[in-house]
């Protein structure tokens, strides 16, 4: 049976400060975070959802998990406590390389702060996973307490899973939040809405139900003989936002803000109203724009975020659907249905309200990157491995497994450029932890199948003369997508430059904490059944 669209309200995920007031003044503060097992309605009409959710206890976890907002350069410290029991709700792989092989011993998780510039032994490596009671650890494991500087600039982050070979399967049960840094003397003048009730974080992903409500995950291997339960991307039916299924939000004729986090495993949205309803983007990924960006869509990879203003005040209509037209897998897939091609729909009233809020001219300026600094150029290949079936068995990058020892090692303060070749027929959402980067410029290339060849042969870019490959059409990297980003879509046959700044983006001063420190940090595709098989490679930061 089809579920009914737009019956439930849009909640609010609890907000949980990150930070304690004293005598007016932010000082650091301790959270303890759980991961419990409970169940969760995704619709009206679905039966509850066993799921996996954060929260302060049982009763207050809520999928996604409570919203953290912290301020600028104040610590936030979390405890994170799994206490899930010893059986997954969802089948999972023990062929391709996850913690844990021995599925009885309970459910390695370990939290990463997407976005956060942070010290190693608190950026949830893959290998520092841990069980319920931290009874099992993973080899790099170090410390319960994981400390977040907040030193950064002011935007949007998200925590979520981060376990070896098990991200897919752990975000996919819930494990997924918001966190906001604030800076109130940045972020006040700007006068952008801001309130509960006009500042909102949208988090989005799909999922698939059975008729007795609990996730559906396809647990037959697209190449059973090599991998019983892996699929290459996982796609769900319904839309959820913030918890709930296709949900509506009645609003006022005036702006508001909207945080879109993308949650997906690998579904790619392609925003857009259906009534002309325009976005005003302030922000990607974890930092504001320079200024604001105005269009009609948006594209939105998985773990990408945008941050736009709708102004409800130009809708010449009652009613407005922010609706999908991205096709699955994006961008070969020639699927969009009915159901996914929905997000939410918005009421509006019909009396027009005080709006104090605006949109400024301009929003931060952060110092401009000096491309003759630049003190190392890397090269990173894309590739998709198939079996004799012609199915993708496992994909990689510069053709290693995680495991294999770490090629990259930016120096700290440093600025790279990296040029990053996909020669699959996917776009992949590479994501880079620690660092953060501007898009330069996509150039498609020539003579593809015998630049591949090479690579296959040699996997070495510069003995395979990439840049007599790199000749193709460019693709102008849109406006909106030109400032700093932590995710970007890598186009499938082209290759994309990015300049990588490994310090803060807003400031001279060097790094809160020493990131040179062991265990180092990761960078991968963000389409988790990617990442996990084995999309994903550590680097390490040095002196
Ligand atoms: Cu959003 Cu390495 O993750
Ligand atoms: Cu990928």
């Amino acid at each position: 049976s089809k579920l009914k669209m737009f019956v439930d309200k849009l909640p609010d995920m609890p907000r949980i400060r990150g930070y304690e007031v004293v005598d007016g003044v932010s000082k650091s503060k301790y959270l303890n975070i759980g991961m419990y097992k409970k169940k969760w309605k995704f619709h009206r009409d679905l039966p509850p959802t066993p799921v996996y959710a954060y929260g302060l206890n049982h009763l207050r976890a809520t999928v996604p998990g409570p919203t953290i907002e912290a301020i600028h350069g104040v610590n936030t410290y979390v405890t994170w406590q799994n206490h899930l029991p010893p059986n997954h709700i969802l089948p999972w792989d023990p062929t391709i390389p996850a913690a844990h092989p021995n599925k009885t011993k309970g459910i390695p998780t370990v939290v990463h702060l997407h976005g956060g510039i942070h010290g190693p032994e608190s950026d949830g490596n893959a290998n520092s996973w841990f069980t319920a009671g931290f009874k099992h650890k993973g080899p790099t494991w170090t410390n319960k307490v994981s400390r977040y500087p907040n030193n950064q600039h002011p935007g949007n982050l998200w925590y979520h899973d981060h376990a070896m070979g098990l991200t897919r399967v752990n975000l996919l049960a819930g494990l997924i939040g918001a966190y906001i840094i604030r800076h109130p003397s940045v972020e006040v003048p700007l006068r952008l809405p801001h309130g509960k009730r006009y500042d909102r974080p949208l988090i989005v992903f799909d999922r698939s139900f059975r008729t007795d409500g609990s996730i559906y995950m396809n647990s037959t291997g697209n190449n059973p003989s090599i991998h019983p339960q892996w699929q290459p991307e996982y796609f769900g039916d319904a839309i959820i936002v913030n918890g709930k299924a296709w949900p509506r939000l009645t609003v006022r004729k005036r702006k508001y803000r909207f945080r879109i986090i993308n949650a997906s495993n690998a579904r790619f949205f392609r925003f857009f109203f259906t009534n002309g309803l325009r976005f005003i983007h302030i922000g990607s990924d974890s930092a504001y724009l320079e200024k604001p960006v105005e269009t009609s869509e948006t594209l939105l990879g998985p773990s990408e975020i945008t941050d736009i203003i709708v102004d409800f005040s130009k809708s010449r209509s009652k009613v407005a659907i922010l609706a999908n037209n991205a096709p699955y897998p994006y961008p070969s897939g020639d699927k969009v249905n009915e159901a996914n091609n929905k997000v939410m729909k918005f009421l509006i009233l019909p009396k027009r309200t005080v709006d104090k809020s605006r949109i400024p001219k301009t929003l931060i300026k952060y110092p401009s990157v000096d491309l003759s600094s630049v003190s190392q150029t890397r090269y990173i290949a894309m590739y998709e491995y198939a079996s004799s079936i012609d199915e993708p068995t496992h994909l990689l990058i510069n053709g290693k497994p995680y495991e294999a020892p770490v090629t990259e090692t930016p120096k700290v303060g440093s600025t790279e450029i990296w040029y990053v070749i996909n020669l699959t027929e996917d776009n992949h959402p590479l994501h880079i932890h620690l660092g953060l980067f501007k898009v330069l410029e996509q150039t498609e290339l020539v003579k593809v199948e015998e630049f591949k060849k090479c690579m296959t042969k040699l996997n070495d870019a510069i003995k395979c003369h990439v840049g007599n490959y790199t000749r193709g059409k460019k693709v102008t990297v849109l406006a909106h997508e030109r400032g700093w980003k932590n995710v970007y879509k890598m186009s499938p046959g082209f290759v994309t430059k990015i300049v990588v700044r490994f310090s803060y983006i807003h400031t001279n001063v060097s790094y809160a904490f020493d990131a040179t420190a062991e265990p180092g940090y990761a960078y991968h595709c963000h389409i988790l059944d990617h990442e996990d098989n084995a999309m994903m490679r550590p680097f390490k930061v040095i002196k």
